[in-house]
């Protein structure tokens, strides 16, 4: 029997602190932080911020958003990227900074977006055929980096399988 082996590879760099960014980057990375100050997680307790950086230079962000029917509730991801896409429909999005963590308690690996939210990423870099860098962190220390949202997620499903 003759079978193929297929292998998928995600590359990433890491940083060793934010401070190491690009000064675009850790000020996209910053405002990053500032949304997830005011992330709404009354019932994880677990604060996520992110930030968008458009073609036309506006920086979006979002963070969290729970709700007491728990899946009623969104990713700080979805969230900015779905703003920016509803506010600037045809603007790229060029980078987006993510940043993660229990609210009392620093987080010091780089915590990478759920499922869902690769899975909206990578349909907006689909439909901007553009590649969406990504910077992510926990609350402290390394930060990864992502050519793409690809990157990320090898095999991914798009309208086209539809
Ligand atoms: N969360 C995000 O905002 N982004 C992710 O990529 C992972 C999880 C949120 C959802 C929920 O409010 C909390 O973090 C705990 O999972």
């Amino acid at each position: 029997m003759q079978v193929k082996k297929i292998n998928l590879n995600s590359e990433f760099v890491l940083y060793n602190s934010k401070n190491e960014l690009p000064p675009e980057v850790k000020s996209l990375m910053e405002s990053a932080e500032k949304a997830r100050n005011k992330a709404y997680a009354p019932y994880s307790n677990f604060l996520v911020g992110a930030a968008v950086h458009l073609e036309n230079g506006k920086i979006i962000t979002g963070n969290n958003q729970e709700n007491a029917a728990y899946p009623s509730g969104i990713c700080a991801e979805r969230t900015a990227v779905f703003y920016a896409s509803s506010k600037y429909p045809n603007q790229k999005i060029l980078q987006m900074a993510i940043i993660a963590g229990p609210k009392n308690k620093p987080a010091f690996s780089p915590i990478s977006p759920c499922g869902a939210c690769r899975q909206v990423l990578a349909e907006y870099e689909i439909k901007q055929n553009n590649p969406i860098e990504l910077y992510f962190m926990g609350t402290e220390g390394e930060v990864a980096y992502s050519k793409s949202i690809k990157n990320i997620l090898p095999l991914l499903y798009t309208g086209k399988m539809l």
